[in-house]
């Protein structure tokens, strides 16, 4: 029969168990600060923020359109805030050692500042495209004070085709713990993307919409579990 429209990886997980800090280190929200007073009522002035890099910047994009559907289904807490990628030049080891690029200290200094990354990628030949690569690439140097090092990081991605962008996700997942970040668990390839999104509006199926909105709450959940969250200014 048909492949699944949706793909998620399993087990459903809520937390993001492999990162540093993660549950079981004896922190709790009031300790980090979540629940600041104390009280048990969650702190509405504190935000995650989640830097979203996405894969494609041609007009018409799915995956662009995925991005937008992820915007309208984030909860209230999380601001997505995409950073862009496809001026950062190719890594060269000697624009690095000169710090010669001011879009990738622009680019790092964003990473760096975020609580979390959503990579929103196509599959381009059953991998990731170059410029998600790249970005990567740049957000992994130098090693010891890399922007990406322990960031959690949320994939998703679309296709018009039936695959679900799987190679994708799994290589980007892949290079991204290589690299020090911390995949999330749970991930969200959407096939026949066509057919459920809307490229050139804001009106994705509804069944998608709530898968989004599942996963972006849970993604939040293992995010405040850590205790990564930023005050509102
Ligand atoms: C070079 C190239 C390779 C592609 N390889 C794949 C692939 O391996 N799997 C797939 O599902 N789609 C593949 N596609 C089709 C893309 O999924 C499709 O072009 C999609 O719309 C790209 O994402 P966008 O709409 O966000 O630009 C490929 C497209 C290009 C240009």
């Amino acid at each position: 029969m048909n492949e699944p429209l949706l793909t998620t990886s399993t087990p459903p997980i809520t937390v993001l168990g492999t990162a540093p800090g993660a549950a079981g280190t004896g922190r709790t929200a009031a300790t980090v600060g979540i629940d600041a007073a104390g009280d048990g009522i969650p702190d509405p002035r504190r935000l995650l923020r989640v830097a979203a890099l996405i894969g494609s910047v041609r007009r018409g994009s799915l995956n662009r359109a995925l991005f937008r559907a992820a915007l309208g289904a984030a909860p209230d807490d999380v601001v997505l805030e995409p950073v862009a990628i496809e001026r950062l030049p190719f890594y060269d080891g000697d624009l690095e050692a000169a710090d010669a690029s001011p879009d990738v200290r622009a680019f790092r200094a964003a990473i760096a500042a975020a609580d979390a990354v959503l990579v929103v990628t196509p599959e381009y030949n059953r991998s990731l495209p170059a410029v998600v690569k790249n970005a990567i690439d740049w957000a992994s140097r130098p090693r010891s004070s890399a922007a990406i090092a322990g960031k959690p990081v949320l994939l998703i991605g679309a296709t018009p085709g039936m695959g679900a962008v799987r190679h994708a996700l799994d290589h980007a997942a892949a290079v991204l713990a290589f690299a020090g970040a911390v995949p999330f668990e749970r991930r969200l390839g959407v096939a026949d993307a066509a057919r459920l999104l809307d490229p050139d509006g804001d009106t994705p199926d509804p069944g998608l919409r709530e898968d989004l909105a599942d996963l972006l709450a849970s993604f939040a959940a293992g995010l405040r579990s850590e205790g990564r969250a930023e005050v509102a200014a």
